[in-house]
């Protein structure tokens, strides 16, 4: 019979405490209306309805955002009237669905497929079947009723419950599985009349036990959780890392602290890469094999290939990493960094919309923006492309095998040929040919005694015998330079 899945989440989850709807807050990164969705796809529903009523709008493109436009369809609950009058708001869009409906929450996001699957397997035109399981503390969810044969009666809401039923520890999820027709044919017809005055989904159930049969499918504790605060929010991202820390690690990738791992559901990660604590994988993130990503490394839409060794602290986002590179620590790859193979980053290096060609170097305290640097480029120390004069960017370009000398500053727009040096503290802003040196230098002078004067003075000790101050200019360091005299600027 074809599926078609129904998932409830217009409430606002007054239990958040947010001005956000329950269903965005995000569970392990992504927000938490992402896992009903993708499970209804992975079970071959022919059709998603979200009942969206809070922020509907907000949770609608957070859903297309992931999934693609029109990947759902939307009903809208303008008033939230309990869970059976939310499904009955999806009867104009399925009063015709001749197969099962499946109906999830949008606030349960740790169920299982394998546990689903035996739930939609189960059911029939004939048949309905609901996930329960038992807890160790059932407070705050419905409770399942059996009669003494322990055949299903009904499901008893917490707050219509006599005391003895609420020590019964099965609990009803909330996901039930059966023919669309039998829910709507009997929530026309169920009031109200209950604690809340809401029309009860679980009321379909007590039906169901009568005039056809229901079947429970019973799930692990870990599964059924309902998202109703932020502890519980807490609790669902712990279970969802760890499960996917578990399944990197069966897949052969090492994980140091698997509590202090933060990965998001579709990451993708090489066999004998290891992950250190703390190192946190943001959406769309793809790693190679034999890699190292230490500690704190936070990397955000990013595509490394083989044995790339992220040293401790790197952020990195929307940029692609080549094979046997070295990044960090503490580097700053931002978007638009395309680090080929074998490059070296070291301490506090920031690239932005930059290709570090193969093999190339910066290894310490650069800012490399809108710049194309050749293959075995060497940066030194300190330098720094401006690329901004606070109106446009403009783009640096390093020809291959060039040499950029110590606290070089690089004035966009500007070319270093390839295999040209720029001499330490050199601000280039004029195009430099291939194979030249440019330099920048104003000469320097050396005030002999200057310092021991200055000393006897602050120490307040009599004064030495004193010689005329006699200034050195550096002419010894021009002639060590050679012809390459820089070109004196016009003035004014
Ligand atoms: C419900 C069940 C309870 C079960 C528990 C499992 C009923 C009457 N009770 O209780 O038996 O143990 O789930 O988690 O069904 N929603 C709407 N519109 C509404 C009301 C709710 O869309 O008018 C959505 C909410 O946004 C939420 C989901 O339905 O995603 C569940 O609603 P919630 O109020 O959390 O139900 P519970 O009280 O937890
Ligand atoms: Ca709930």
């Amino acid at each position: 019979m074809s599926l078609a899945t129904v998932i409830l989440a217009a409430g606002l989850g007054t239990r958040m405490k947010s001005d956000k709807a329950k269903v965005l807050h995000p569970v392990a990164g992504r927000p938490m209306i992402e896992y009903p969705v993708a499970m209804a796809r992975a079970l071959g529903s022919s059709r998603v309805i979200c009942v969206l009523g809070h922020q509907a709008d907000a949770v609608r493109a957070a859903v297309e955002q992931r999934f693609g436009a029109g990947s759902i369809e939307v009903a809208l609950q303008a008033e939230q009237r309990g869970t059976g009058h939310a499904v009955l708001q999806t009867q104009s869009l399925l009063g015709n669905h001749e197969g099962l409906v499946l109906i999830l929450y949008g606030d349960t996001p740790l169920l299982s497929q394998q546990a689903l699957e035996r739930l939609v397997h189960g059911a029939s035109s004939s048949t309905l079947t609901m996930m329960t399981a038992r807890l160790p503390d059932p407070r705050g969810y419905g409770r399942v009723v059996r009669d003494g044969s322990g055949k299903f009666v009904r499901i008893v809401e917490e707050k219509d419950a006599s005391v003895d039923e609420r020590r019964i520890d099965e609990i009803n999820a909330g996901i039930y599985c059966g023919p669309a027709r039998f829910f709507f044919d009997t929530l026309q017809s169920v009031g109200a009349n209950n604690a809340q005055g809401e029309i009860y989904l679980t009321d379909v159930m007590e039906r169901a036990a009568r005039e056809l049969t229901v079947v429970t499918i019973s799930a692990g504790a870990d599964e059924v959780m309902g998202c109703n605060d932020r502890v519980d929010v807490a609790k669902a991202d712990r279970v969802i890392r760890l499960r996917l820390a578990d399944s990197l690690m069966r897949a052969g990738v090492a994980v140091r602290d698997p509590e202090r791992l933060y990965v998001e559901p579709g990451v993708e990660i090489g066999r004998d890469t290891a992950l250190g604590p703390g190192v946190e994988l943001r959406g769309k993130v793809k790693i190679g094999a034999g890699c190292v990503i230490e500690q704190g490394a936070v990397i955000t839409d990013c595509t490394l290939g083989d044995r790339v060794h992220v040293k401790p602290y790197c952020v990195m986002s929307e940029s692609t990493v080549g094979n046997g590179a070295q990044i960090g620590p503490w580097c700053h790859i931002r978007p638009g960094s395309v680090i080929e193979d074998d490059v070296h980053l070291g301490n506090f290096v920031e690239t932005k919309k930059t290709r570090m060609g193969k093999g190339a170097k910066a290894n310490h305290l650069s800012y490399l923006g809108d710049a194309d640097v050749g293959a075995k480029v060497n940066v030194g120390c300190g330098t720094i492309t401006c690329n901004y004069d606070g109106y446009v960017k403009s783009k640096t370009v390093i020809g291959d095998g060039a040499f950029i000398g110590s606290d070089t500053q690089l004035v966009a727009p500007v070319t270093v040929g390839a295999g040209a040096v720029t001499a330490a503290g050199t601000t280039v802003y004029r195009d430099v040919p291939p194979g030249a040196l440019a330099l920048t230098r104003p000469e320097i002078v050396f005030v002999e005694g200057w310092a021991e004067r200055k000393r006897q003075k602050m120490l307040g000790l009599a004064p030495p015998k004193a010689a005329a101050p006699k200034v050195v200019s550096s002419k010894k360091e021009k002639k060590k330079i050679g012809k390459a005299k820089p070109k004196k600027r016009r003035r004014g």
